[in-house]
Order: C-alpha cells, then sequence, then structure tokens
C-alpha cells in the first residue's frame, strides 16, 4: 500500500510539476522550434526555475493579468474551491514592443534561455500592460530611487508582460557545482518522509550564517521537541536567485554553511541543507510571505522569522527601509498562511559579558553589540577577528578569504 506522508499539504493541494515529461520532450522542442521566441534574461529563467518544481503551487506559469492584479493588491490569489492562497509577489514575464509584434496572434510562444537554447513552451498566452509604477509601488510600498530588483529587472524590462501556462523542456541546471543543493519540493519532501520528520522547520536566508541565526534554529528545535515532536527536522533554505551586488554569493555562503554544520554549530543529523532558487526583491514584509508560502509547498510547517527579514537599509536614507518588528508580525496574519505555524523571533546580537550571541535585552542594551554585513566587512578587511562566539572560526574564515579575494580585484 501507499504510505500517507504526513507532511503539510501543498497550496492548491497538490505540488505543480511543469517539466515535460521525457517520452513528450523531443516533440514539445519541435513544437517550440516553430514558435514565436520570447528571450528570457538570467532572472527570467530563476523564475522558470522556480514555477517548473512548483515552489509557487497552484500557479502554473507566469501570471496573466488576473493572476497578477490578484497578488499585486491582495497578496493572495483565489483557487478553484473559492479559498484562497498566499501569493504576495507577481511572477511575470516582461516582452518589449518589438517582441509584441513578433508573437502576433500566435496563441503560444516559446521562451530561450540567455545561452540560445530553448526552454519552455508559454502556452494559451496573454499579453497586458506592464505598468512598473505601480508594481514597484505596491510591492515595495516606494518608488526611492536604488532598490536593487527594480533597477537591475524592473527598469531595463518591457512595457509588456507575457502569462501563460509554462511547460519546460528539460529541468533547469546552472552547472555551477552547486546543482546537487537544488532539491525540488518534490525532493524535499520525500527526503523529509524517508527521515520520518513529524515536524519540519525552515529557516530562509540570504546572508552566512552567525551564531545568531543558528540561536533561532536551535531554540526552535528545543521549542518543538518541548511540544512533544519527536523527529523535527531543519530546513536550512538559503536563497540562490539574483541578490544584491553587496550580498555574498552564493558559493561562499554554501561552503559558509557547510562549515557551520562541520563545526557542529547546527546538527548534520537533523538538518537539511538546500538551495531556495528564488531571486531576491528586498520587500520586507511583503516579499517574507513569499518565502514563507513556498515553503509550504517543500513541505515545511513551521517557518522561522526574525529581525527585518527580506529587509534592507532604506537607499537613499539612513535607515532600515521597512520597521524590523513588521515582517514578523505580518507573516503571523497573513491570508492564505493560516496553516503555517510561524515562530517568530526577538533579535539577537552579541552580549559582550557572556561573550555570545543571545537574545536582546533592552534592560541592558549597552552591554549589546549589533553586528551588521558592513560591521562584518570591516572586520573581515582589516584581517581583524569579530568577537569570539559571534561566528564559528571555520565559517569565519570562508568569508575572511572571500572579503581579502574582493581587496585584490
Ligand atoms: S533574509 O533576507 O533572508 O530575511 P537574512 O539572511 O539576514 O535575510 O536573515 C535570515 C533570517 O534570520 C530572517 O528570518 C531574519 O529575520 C533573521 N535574522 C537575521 N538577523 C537576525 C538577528 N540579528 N536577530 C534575529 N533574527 C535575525
Amino acid at each position: 500500500w501507499i504510505i500517507k506522508s504526513s507532511l503539510i499539504d501543498p497550496d492548491g493541494g497538490s505540488l505543480v510539476d511543469l517539466v515535460v515529461p521525457q517520452n513528450e520532450r523531443n516533440f514539445k522542442i519541435s513544437e517550440a522550434e516553430s514558435l514565436p521566441k520570447v528571450g528570457l534574461t538570467k532572472i527570467d529563467l530563476e523564475w522558470v526555475h522556480v514555477l517548473s518544481e512548483g515552489w509557487a503551487s497552484p500557479l502554473k506559469g507566469f501570471m496573466r493579468e488576473n493572476e497578477y492584479l490578484q497578488s499585486l493588491h491582495f497578496n493572495s490569489l483565489r483557487i478553484q474551491d473559492g479559498s484562497f492562497v498566499n501569493m504576495s509577489l507577481p511572477i511575470v514575464l516582461a516582452i518589449d514592443d518589438q517582441t509584441k509584434m513578433q508573437i502576433g496572434s500566435s496563441p503560444n510562444v516559446a521562451l530561450v534561455g540567455p545561452n540560445g537554447d530553448l526552454v519552455a513552451i508559454l502556452r494559451s498566452i496573454e499579453i497586458y500592460k506592464h505598468n512598473k509604477e505601480e508594481r514597484v509601488a505596491r510591492t515595495w510600498g516606494t518608488t526611492a530611487p536604488g532598490l536593487p530588483y527594480v533597477e537591475q529587472v524592473i527598469t531595463p524590462a518591457g512595457n509588456w508582460l507575457i502569462g501563460g501556462e509554462l511547460e519546460v523542456l528539460t529541468e533547469i541546471k546552472y552547472n555551477d557545482g552547486l546543482d546537487h543543493y537544488r532539491i525540488s519540493p518534490k525532493e524535499l519532501r520525500n527526503e523529509f518522509d524517508r527521515r520520518e520528520a513529524d515536524a519540519v522547520f525552515a529557516f530562509q536566508l540570504r546572508n552566512p550564517v552567525h551564531n545568531g541565526h543558528a540561536l533561532l534554529m536551535n531554540d526552535t528545535r528545543k521549542r518543538l521537541l518541548d511540544m512533544g515532536y519527536k523527529n523535527p527536522i531543519l530546513l536550512l533554505h538559503p536563497l540562490g536567485g539574483f541578490t544584491k551586488a553587496d550580498d555574498v554569493p552564493l558559493d561562499v555562503r554554501m561552503e559558509q554553511h557547510s562549515k557551520v554544520l562541520e563545526d557542529g554549530i547546527l546538527d548534520p543529523q537533523t538538518t537539511v541543507v538546500a538551495i531556495f532558487p528564488s531571486p531576491m526583491h528586498y520587500a520586507g514584509p511583503t516579499e517574507v510571505q513569499w518565502h514563507a508560502k513556498a515553503r509550504i509547498n517543500a513541505g515545511a510547517n513551521f517557518y522561522i522569522v526574525g529581525r527585518d527579514p527580506a529587509g534592507m537599509g532604506h537607499p537613499t536614507e539612513k535607515r532600515d527601509l521597512y520597521d524590523p518588528d513588521h515582517g514578523k508580525k505580518v507573516l503571523s496574519m497573513a491570508p492564505g498562511l493560516e496553516k503555517l505555524n510561524i515562530l517568530p523571533f526577538r533579535v539577537a546580537a552579541y552580549d559582550t559579558v557572556a561573550k555570545k550571541m543571545a537574545f536582546f535585552d533592552p534592560s541592558r542594551a549597552k552591554e549589546f553589540l549589533f553586528i551588521s554585513g558592513t560591521k562584518m566587512r570591516t572586520y573581515a578587511r582589516s584581517g581583524e577577528n569579530p568577537p569570539d562566539g559571534f561566528m564559528c572560526p571555520g565559517g569565519w574564515k570562508v568569508l575572511v578569504n572571500y572579503y581579502a579575494s574582493l581587496q585584490e580585484e
């Protein structure tokens, strides 16, 4: 018989898989060759990857206008049974006037990757206006200049969006030595079942793991054991798509994360490390909903959230772009995420008395040291070590080497 998985159901009930079955591949490739072509940027391709594996289930392709408007205005999508799933970021594909003209009245188009290879067919397409200012204002809550995703992706993009159902011709690979970490939601679910997990708690990150992050994860494990779970599994889930220029690149982060497990800061026996293929928007409370929703699809029923998730400094002012507490507050109330257990955490900082990372205690604020990304870079560049207990030595060494390599350039 079939052993029923006890994992949380994917959004919409079943996991979307948009990769064409092997036996239909050749046939679909020849069809794609005959269709009008739409070129994909590197980041468009990351979204094709995200859609193809069902991270955005039940979404079956780039958004049509009705999906786009629901996402933009309600942060959610109404599904067939009348209920709502969370969908806080528009997943859209932009085209320019010339491409629109070339498509003409063709109902289907072929998507071509940055290297010129056929990637997918987009079916029953709909082309509609790309209202960039409104998209940016609604997604980020600001149109201030200097938002990385806006400047690099949206501003240079075409004035039209093209939606439709996606059929991906072959699995998306990057051949960068990290593909073995790119585990699909289906494969992750199989892995959690194989390990007989009775709870899965996800940790989204785009930065190196310091002992403050580890505190959140280890504390969660303790809380879950106290609640009676016997085998909670941690999904350490670094984001692998587009990030801003001053973030630490993915390959360096993956190496740093391995050291954190080797040095025993996190327990390798109860941790699965994988890459979340989504690009990063830095849209704070709006984006953190996407981060959480995608992890439901990967089988996580608990989601850790701390200070200023998916946040960044304001691009033109000297302050955080978002209230650092809003991410966790919004997540705990977000429509469509009711079935996900949100685990909100206070900010962790370096306790100079206990000489370790600890939850910030405002009554002795002066004894805490906040070590930001910028501060970390300054330490690494000057060859100075951060205080003992901030990060495991193996992990810190990876960062020192990375920053040293930057200085040589
Ligand atoms: S994010 O863009 O992926 O959210 P980051 O990698 O910095 O950024 O953070 C990963 C997770 O750790 C988020 O849930 C964030 O809120 C949390 N976090 C980061 N730094 C701290 C901190 N000092 N204290 C508490 N939580 C933190």
